[in-house]
């Protein structure tokens, strides 16, 4: 029996994190050079129900009814079974890993969660949509981060730019004009889930202020949809930093990320922020063909990796 294995790339957000989860509109990418793998080979004198779960990266070796219920891993496969017998499900071997780095914002979680229920959907026999993918994914999410507004599973699950709206139907959006994004790594592990809190304690106590900071950073989206729909993509740099400066304002971005952004504009970039949910991770900067050099810049001003995507259409064969 063939193994059966599928690749997720990991995501960058553009425009709008945390206000998306409020329902404002966003902007995000994947990130094609960075990949979950899951591979899922039968295990030929395995018993029904002996699902073995290898995921070297976090030294995980184990059948799945010993992990934890609220175990990414065991969820995704779960969310996979539905209402199927476990004990019942032909023995395999699932083998994980990823070369997203881990709580950097830059959606390994979602990646990990989306080629794990896809390789192992098939090897079942049931090919999975992308959005089924995608849908299941987000399950697996609500563990990770508690009240995921699902953009993560979405850009990773459907492998293409998009522009997301929180219970919308699915907008992909198509590049005009490709452009470059460097990504900088500040190699201080974001915090997700503890961002999104902080934003809603603050929103909490201050909705008016906290909803005007929200509506312009959906505004800012919109606008960066229209650029980008229209080729006009060096006028994102400008709206890159205005988002940053009301990420700032939402309490999420840190001294370290606000100077590697700083670092990135002073050396060319033509706008620069950061990305995902905050408090470390990564910022990305708009950067031009020559001027790559940034990347550079930015370690020696104290990001630990940098690295060049492109933001590109891409046919992928499925
Ligand atoms: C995380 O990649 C982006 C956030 O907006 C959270 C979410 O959308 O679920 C911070």
């Amino acid at each position: 029996m063939p193994a059966f294995t599928a690749t997720t790339p990991g995501k960058i957000i553009l425009f709008a994190e945390h206000a998306v989860v409020y329902g404002e509109p966003a902007v995000a990418a994947p990130v094609h050079s960075l990949q979950a793998r899951a591979v899922v080979n039968a295990r030929v004198n395995g018993n029904p129900g002996q699902i073995w779960i290898e995921a070297p990266d976090i030294s995980l070796s184990a059948p799945f009814i010993n992990l934890n219920d609220n175990h990414p891993l065991r969820a995704a496969i779960k969310a996979v079974l539905g209402d199927r017998d476990p004990t019942q499900t032909p023995a395999c071997r699932i083998h994980v890993s990823s070369t997203i780095p881990r709580a950097s914002g830059l959606g390994s979680s979602a990646a990990i969660s989306a080629a794990t229920i896809r390789a192992f959907s098939a090897f079942l026999g049931q090919r999975l949509t992308d959005q089924e993918v995608s849908d299941l994914a987000f399950v697996v999410e609500i563990i990770h981060h508690g009240t995921p507004s699902g953009i993560d599973n979405t850009v990773v699950a459907h492998q293409k730019p998009v522009y997301y709206r929180k219970g919308a139907p699915l907008q992909l959006l198509p590049i005009s004009a490709p452009f470059l994004i460097l990504i900088a790594d500040t190699g201080v592990p974001g915090k997700t889930r503890e961002a999104v809190d902080g934003v809603r304690k603050k929103w909490l106590n201050d909705p008016e202020k906290i909803n005007r900071i929200f509506s312009n950073i959906g505004l800012i989206s919109e606008a960066a949809k229209d650029l980008i729909k229209s080729g006009s993509t060096k006028q994102l740099g400008p709206l890159m930093d205005q988002n940053h400066q009301l990420l700032k304002e939402l309490g999420v971005s840190t001294p370290l990320l606000d100077h590697l952004v700083q670092t990135a504009r002073d050396h060319g970039a033509l706008g620069a922020k950061m990305s995902g949910g905050g408090f470390g991770g990564h910022l990305i900067a708009l950067v031009e063909e020559g001027n790559e050099t940034i990347g550079e810049k930015l370690v020696l001003a104290g990001a630990s990796t940098s690295m060049i995507t492109p933001v590109e259409n891409r046919d992928l064969i499925s």
